[in-house]
Order: structure tokens, then sequence, then C-alpha cells
């Protein structure tokens, strides 16, 4: 590292950092509105701290948590045809890339049939993204990366200036448009459409409606990593905001809600209470049987991913399936 805190990166990375680095103030303006409302409510970003972070990773390899699973499978076994149906040449851009390990099939697959690439992942974390990038630099020589550290929409407004004459294909992965509102993905798609030209792709990872008794326990694992998860929400307000939330008094709840096809998760108060955020000069009220709504994981179906394409500018032009048809891999073509 350089005395100003920049890395030393090789010319084929270049990686613009644009997010503004913990915002303890929406954090604390966040808590108080959410845990003021009725029903009181938090939004599901907060969860992703060091700790929360890992956790997920965790429930990733849980038995239960079928989507990391599926969606591997389903690039493994169809990430050739899937490039197929964007023409050559095309650049790679990821959003929430993470680790970026599954994003492996599709530059391999690209590399097949192109002798370069551009691969361009956005990521708030920068050091993950630093750390993914250098890995993937290492393993393909004919790479260049242009990694954008932002939220979705900073990174969105900067790809728009970065236009190619290559084809665009954009990837979202993870069933992370799962824990987007309704209004909230269609923005979110809008925003995407915006960056791509005419039959470039956007492919969505998302999860499948289904029954009751094969969801709920991806979200309430016997292991209680999930539940983890859902309670460290409580440990982070304790630790940033100087609150005294006892976690043995919230229980981790994954109920789904079929009229609304989606998991809602809720940490829910064992008993009559108040719990003190000092940070805030704020005391909650909490009645037994309580809840914070944490969470919604919204599950899809084909004509409602077809209805939000065409809501968006874009076009349901084929899907894939693993092999127990659980998860769908879904490619829309901008119209
Ligand atoms: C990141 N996201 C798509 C996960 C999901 O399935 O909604 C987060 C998660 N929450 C509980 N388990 C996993």
């Amino acid at each position: 590292m350089l005395a100003d805190n920049r890395s030393v990166l090789p010319d084929r990375l270049t990686l613009h950092r644009l997010a503004l680095g913990g915002d303890t103030n929406a954090f604390a303006e966040d808590v108080a509105r959410g845990l003021t409302a009725q029903p009181k409510v938090m939004p599901p970003k907060y969860f992703y701290d060091e700790l929360g972070s890992r956790l997920f990773e965790a429930i990733c390899f849980l038995p239960e948590y079928y989507l990391t699973r599926a969606e591997s499978e389903i690039l493994r076994q169809h990430a050739d045809a899937i490039v197929a149906a964007i023409a050559a040449p095309t650049r790679l851009v990821e959003l929430g890339s993470g680790s970026a390990e599954k994003t492996r099939f599709l530059i391999e697959a690209l590399l097949r049939r192109q002798s370069t690439l551009h691969y361009l992942p956005v990521d708030i974390s920068d050091a993950s993204l630093e750390r993914s990038s250098l890995e993937l630099l290492h393993l393909y020589s004919n790479l260049r990366i242009t990694a954008y550290a932002a939220d979705y929409f900073t990174a969105l407004h900067a790809l728009r200036e970065a236009k190619s004459s290559e084809r665009t294909i954009a990837l979202f992965l993870g069933s992370n448009l799962g824990n987007f509102k309704t209004d909230e993905a269609l923005n979110f798609l809008r925003a995407v459409r915006q960056v791509l030209k005419v039959e470039d792709g956007l492919l969505l990872g998302v999860d499948l409606k289904k029954p009751a008794a094969l969801l709920v326990p991806a979200y309430d694992d016997a292991l209680g990593v999930t539940a983890a998860f859902n309670r460290n929400l409580l440990v982070r307000i304790n630790r940033e905001l100087r609150a005294d939330f006892q976690l043995e008094k919230f229980l981790h709840r994954a109920v789904y809600n079929e009229a609304l096809g989606r998991i809602e998760a809720h940490l829910v108060s064992v008993e009559t209470q108040r719990v003190r955020i000092n940070a805030l000069d704020l005391e909650i009220p909490f009645a037994a049987g309580e809840s914070i709504h944490t969470e919604n994981s919204y599950k899809f179906d084909l004509p409602q991913l077809a209805a939000l394409a065409s809501a968006t500018g874009f076009a349901l032009q084929t899907s894939w399936f693993d092999t127990e048809q659980r998860y769908s891999f879904n490619l829309f073509t901008a119209a």
C-alpha cells in the first residue's frame, strides 16, 4: 500500500472509488425512522457489516439454502448457451460482484469465443472489489477490469459515461432483485436499461415461487445461521448506536407470504420490553410478540418476470433452470 492508502494496481485494473464510506448518519436516521414506525421495519441493506457479510457467506453453504447451488449449477451447465444469446464481442458488467466466483463460468465462456474481455464489476466494498479483481487478473491473462466501488445507482450513472462499441451483458445474480420492493426493482431495472444499447442483455438470477414447505427452511435453517444473520442487526445497532437490545429477547421468524410471493424475515420480541438507543436518545417500546420486519425475499414466476421486463424497456428472451426447477436465470434483452 502507498502512504496515502492507494494500493498499487496492475495496468489491467482501473478501480473507481465512488463509495462514500460508512454513513453512520444514514444508519441512525433509518434506525430512528424504522423503529418508531408502525409496524417496525428495517432496511435489509444494514445486515451486511463485516460479521453480517460472513454470516451470509455461511448461509450460502447451508443445506437448506439451495439458491446459491442452483445458480452455480445453471451457470456450470449453460454458460456457453447463455453467452451465445448475445452477439460477440461482448463486455461484461456485474452489479454486486462480491467474490465474483460464479462469474468465472461466464468469463470463461466469453473467453472461449473472443480473445479478450473487458469486465466491469460494481460493488459497494472496494476491499472485496480489489481482492476479487486481482484474483481474476491472475487467472485470466487476456482480461481487463474497470471496477466501480459504489452503490448501484452511482455506478450505473458512471457506466452511462463509459460507452462501448461492444455489446454489453450486465449481470445481477444471487436473487438480489428479490430483496427490492416492487418500485425499487422497477427503478433499478430502468437505471440498468439506460446503460445498455438495444440488443444488449441483462442476466437476472432469481428464485422461483414454490410451496412454503420448501421455501421456509431456506430462511430458517436448523443450525440457526440465518437467525444469527438476522439478529446481528441488533448487535450492529447496539455497537454503532449504543443501544441495549438483549439478543435472547428477540427471536428470528421467517414466514412465506403467499399472497405477495415473498419470504418475510422478522425479529419478534418475546416479552413486553423497552430498548434504549443512547446515540438517538430514544426509548423503543415493544409489546410481547411485536416484530421488526427486517427483510423481504421476493420469489418470481415467468409471467411476472416478462411483465417486469416489458415495464422497464426489456423483453424476456430466454430462461434457464436448475434440474430441480427451483431457480431461474433470465436473459432480458434491451428493446
Ligand atoms: C442476498 N439475498 C438475495 C438473500 C435472500 O435470499 O434474500 C439474503 C438472505 N436472507 C436470508 N437468507 C439469505
